[in-house]
């Protein structure tokens, strides 16, 4: 298993905002974690990204167990996390947005098949291509996206946490971010862990769905299952 989440808690305070929760994540796999607001998906991400405290449980990447460590320690593990404010720096180009991504400021092993380079990121996202030397605040809400999704390639992560992705793009770029993950999960085989609330992106891209209620995951599905259970959406998706 790639990932593997036992028992997790985190409080923020005396909030208690995972209560015990479980995931599994096996190499190659796009999962989704859905629910309503304020459930705790993002907390969810931070908390394996090592970005908030833990309380307790375990969570253990490739074997080795890494709960408790420091965001740079989990990166430098193989995770890389895609969050939904979409850090960006407006100011620098979008080559420099890129480099910024590289872990230890160099690119190594550029002849590892496995290696991301600029020219790999362009390969797979050509609109970011075309604006190479543009500024990052000159781009949509979608190219943006694309571009926080290159940046954290950029440090080879074998595990992307990707944070509601979609939210605020119009349709077209919908589909674009959508083509996007799905192109590096089969095409460049990142396994990912996607949080959306956007339904039909989410039953397109994940074999596997956690579906969780305050605090916890109480469901675990596959995206046909969801899609044809009306009681199941009712219970912890529709408002
Ligand atoms: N930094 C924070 N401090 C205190 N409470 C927070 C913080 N971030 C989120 N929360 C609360 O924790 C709960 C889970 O939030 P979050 O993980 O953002 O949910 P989701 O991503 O599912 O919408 C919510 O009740 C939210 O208000
Ligand atoms: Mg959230």
């Amino acid at each position: 298993m790639l990932l593997e989440v036992r028992n997790l808690n985190t409080h923020y305070g005396q909030s208690h905002v995972l209560q015990g929760i479980n995931m599994d994540i096996g190499e190659g796999d796009l999962v989704a974690l859905l629910g309503r607001n304020g459930m705790g998906k993002s907390t969810a991400l931070k908390s394996i990204m090592g970005l908030v405290r833990i309380t307790s449980g375990s969570v253990k990447f490739n074997g080795k167990e890494i709960g408790g460590f420091s965001p740079y320690k989990i990166a430098r593990a193989g995770i890389g996390y895609v969050p939904e404010e979409r850090r960006i720096f407006p100011e620098l180009s979008v080559l420099d947005n890129l480099m910024l991504g590289v872990k230890g400021g160099k690119i190594r092993n550029t002849h590892d098949p496995h290696t991301w380079t600029i020219e790999r990121i362009f390969h797979h996202f050509p609109k970011l291509k075309e604006r190479i030397h543009q500024a990052g605040g000159q781009l949509s809400g979608g190219e943006q996206q694309m571009l926080s999704i290159g940046r954290s390639l950029m440090g080879n992560p074998r595990l992307l946490l990707v944070d509601e992705p979609t939210e605020g793009l119009d349709p077209i770029m919908v589909e674009e971010v959508r083509n996007v993950l799905d192109d590096i999960n089969k095409n460049a085989g990142v396994s990912i862990l996607l949080v959306e609330h956007n339904l039909q992106v989410a039953l397109s891209l994940a074999q596997r769905i956690y579906l969780m209620q305050k605090a916890s995951i109480d469901c675990e599905i596959t995206s046909s299952e969801l899609d044809s259970s009306e009681e199941i959406r009712a219970k912890f998706l529709e408002v």
